[in-house]
C-alpha cells in the first residue's frame, strides 16, 4: 500500500515553495522557501512567483529529504498541490512531482489545496499527541486567497457550506493595510497595531444571507472613512493607526465569527477548526476560542507552520487519500480553479 513508507509532498500554489516528508502519515520534515520578491509590488506577481518556484523547488526538496534522513530512492509516493492556485506556480510543483515520481517508478497524486488546509489539524510529527477534531466538524479556512466554511464529515467527505462572495479575509487585511501605507503582506502588521489600539471606529458590515460572507464593501467603507478623516486632519492615519487597525480587525473578525456561529448552530457539531494564514491573527484566535467556550464546543487551531501554506498539510491530505485508495496519474494536470468536488 503506497500510503505506507515515505511520502514526499510538494506545495506551490501561490508564493511559498514547500516540501515535506512523511513516514506512515507522520511528518519528518516540513520545509518552505518564502518569496520576498513580491513585497515591493504590494501583492503576489504571478510570473515572478512561478520563476521563484523554479529556482527554489530543487533545494527545498533536497533539504526536506536530508532532514528526513532519506534519499529519493526511499520514497513510495509523491503528492503535490493540483489546485486551486496560480497556474504558473501550480505547474512548477505538479510537473516536478510527476516527473520525479515517473523517474522513480512510484505513484504521484494531485491534492486539493483547500483540503490540505482543512486536514492541517491532522498534520503531526511522531510523538505529537495534540487532540485532533472529531468528525463531523466545521472548518473555517481563512487565507489571502480563500475564506470558506466547510462541514467536514470525514477525511474525504467535505462540503463547502459558506464562502466569501468577493475578497478573502486575508485580502481584506492586506488591502486595509495598503490604504494605511503599510507594506505587503499587511495582515500581521494590522494585527500588531491592533494590539496597541482600541476598536473605536465603526465600519459598515455587509448583510449577506446564509453562511456566505463579503469583504469588499468593508474596503470601500474604510477608504471613504480615511478620505474624510484625512481631509480634516492630514496626520490622522499616522496618529490613529493603532485604533484604525483595531477597528478594521474587529470588524473582519465579527464577520467571520458570526458566520461560524451560525454554521455551528445549523450543523450541530461539537468541534470547530480554524486554519489558513489568517489563523495567525491574535484577535481571531481569541474570538474563536471564546466562541467555542460560549457554544460548548471544542476549538482546534493547528500550529502556525501548518496554518500558512505548507507541504505538510498537502502530505497529510495525500496520505489519507492514498489510504482510501485514491490515485491519480500522469494525465492529472494542475488546475487553477480546481473545485472541491474534483
Ligand atoms: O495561508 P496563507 O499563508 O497564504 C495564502 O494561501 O493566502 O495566508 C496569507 C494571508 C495574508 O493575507 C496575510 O496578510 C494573512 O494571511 N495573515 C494575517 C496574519 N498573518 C498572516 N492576517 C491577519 N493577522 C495576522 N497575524
Ligand atoms: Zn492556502
Amino acid at each position: 500500500m503506497v500510503h505506507e513508507g515515505f511520502i514526499l509532498s510538494i506545495e506551490s500554489s501561490c508564493d511559498d515553495t514547500g516540501a515535506a516528508v512523511l513516514k506512515d502519515g507522520k511528518i519528518l520534515a516540513n520545509r518552505v522557501a518564502n518569496q520576498m520578491v513580491h513585497s515591493k509590488f504590494g501583492g503576489v506577481v504571478p510570473e515572478l512567483a512561478s520563476r521563484a518556484h523554479q529556482k527554489n523547488i530543487v533545494p527545498v526538496v533536497d533539504l526536506a529529504l536530508k532532514e528526513a534522513g532519506i534519499t529519493a530512492q526511499d520514497l513510495s509516493a509523491i503528492v503535490y498541490t493540483q489546485g486551486p492556485g496560480l497556474m504558473g506556480s501550480l505547474l512548477v510543483g505538479a510537473s516536478f512531482a510527476k516527473s520525479m515520481a515517473m523517474s522513480l517508478g512510484i505513484p504521484s497524486l494531485g491534492v486539493n489545496h483547500m483540503k490540505g488546509h482543512i486536514l492541517s489539524h491532522f498534520a503531526k510529527r511522531v510523538g505529537d499527541e495534540a487532540v485532533v477534531p472529531e468528525f463531523p466538524f466545521v472548518s473555517l479556512i481563512v487565507s489571502g486567497g480563500h475564506t470558506m466554511l466547510v462541514l467536514v464529515n470525514g477525511y474525504s467527505e467535505m462540503k463547502v457550506i459558506g464562502r466569501t462572495l468577493d475578497d478573502a479575509a486575508g485580502e481584506a487585511f492586506d488591502k486595509s493595510a495598503k490604504m494605511l501605507g503599510l507594506p505587503y503582506p499587511g495582515g500581521p502588521l494590522v494585527d500588531a497595531h491592533a494590539q496597541k489600539g482600541e476598536s473605536i471606529y465603526v465600519f459598515n458590515k455587509p448583510r449577506v444571507s446564509g453562511l456566505d460572507m463579503s469583504f469588499s464593501g468593508l474596503k470601500t467603507s474604510i477608504l471613504n472613512f480615511l478620505k474624510k478623516e484625512v481631509e480634516r486632519n492630514p496626520e490622522f492615519m499616522t496618529e490613529e493607526v493603532d485604533n484604525i487597525c483595531a477597528s478594521v480587525q474587529s470588524t473582519i473578525i465579527e464577520i467571520l465569527i458570526d458566520k461560524t456561529k451560525d454554521a455551528v448552530t445549523s450543523c450541530r457539531v461539537n468541534d470547530i477548526g480554524l486554519a489558513g494564514g489568517v489563523a495567525a491573527n491574535s484577535g481571531l484566535r481569541k474570538a474563536f476560542l471564546t466562541l467555542a467556550e460560549e457554544m460548548g464546543v471544542k476549538a482546534h487551531i493547528p500550529p502556525f507552520e501548518y496554518c500558512t501554506d505548507n507541504a505538510a498539510m498537502i502530505g497529510t491530505a495525500g496520505y489519507f487519500a492514498l489510504k482510501e485508495g485514491v490515485t491519480s496519474n500522469l494525465a492529472t494536470v494542475a488546475n487553477a480553479n480546481l473545485s472541491f468536488q474534483e
